[in-house]
């Protein structure tokens, strides 16, 4: 018997990492999204170009809606947050993850950090309770990264979460004035719950 996905899957709390907290954005975001957001060196191979303060404020009062998982499409761009020694936590990225195809079963993943937080496992540990919710709570049998393939960071965070290179297209999207080629990386829900990863599961 195909194992059908628990959905709808509702964002209804936060979810609690060892070091982060992943949560819906709300408008009080927009100065830490804004602050990698507008830099060239953190969307270089992003699908868009470095946003302006306004359109930062426009995304994120979007993204702060979009939390349920139900039908085809339907995605969560979560704010990684991080309490600080200052006081307050602050934002220092985000996490992307959408349903892309019911039929199959499958979602698909991304992240972006702020450059003074990235090489800590902050992007690793953000994502691992991501694939924790889509193998472990929503049972989605395949997840896919797409990633331009000279994102050298991008692969690594994929290979550290167990995904594999499945495939390298030659100039299949026109990409900021050029051709550019694609990746596609995967991962299994079997190859999931076979990893040690499972016991890094987010706590709720
Ligand atoms: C892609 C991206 C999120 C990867 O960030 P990252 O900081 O390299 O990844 P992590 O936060 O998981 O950190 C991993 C690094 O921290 C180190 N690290 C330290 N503590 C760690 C821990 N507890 N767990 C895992 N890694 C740890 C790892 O060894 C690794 O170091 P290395 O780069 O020297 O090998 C980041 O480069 C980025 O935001 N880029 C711009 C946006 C972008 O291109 N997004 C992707 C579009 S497809």
């Amino acid at each position: 018997m195909r194992p059908e996905p628990t959905l709808p899957y509702e964002f209804t709390a936060p979810i609690h990492t060892e070091r982060l907290r992943l949560r819906l954005m709300v408008e009080s975001d927009v100065d830490d999204i804004f602050a990698y957001q507008s830099r060239e060196d953190v969307v270089r191979y992003e699908l868009f170009e470095p946003r302006t303060r306004e359109q930062v404020a426009e995304k994120v009062a979007t993204y702060a809606t979009a939390s349920s998982l139900a039908i085809e499409g339907d995605y969560l761009q979560l704010a990684v947050e991080l309490p600080t020694a200052e006081g307050g936590p602050r934002v220092i990225g985000d996490s992307y993850f959408k349903l892309s195809s019911l039929e199959n079963s499958r979602g698909e993943i991304g992240w972006t950090l702020h450059p003074d937080f990235m090489r800590q496992g902050y992007a690793t540990e953000a994502a691992r309770a991501m694939l924790a919710v889509a193998f472990e709570q929503i049972g989605l049998h395949r997840v896919v990264a797409e990633l331009d393939p000279r994102n050298g960071p991008s692969i690594a965070l994929c290979r550290r979460l167990g995904m594999r290179e499945e495939a390298h297209f030659v100039k299949d999207l026109w990409f900021k004035g050029d051709w550019g080629d694609t990746g596609m990386y995967a991962i299994l829900r079997e190859e999931w719950l076979s990893t040690a990863q499972i016991q890094r599961s987010p706590t709720g």
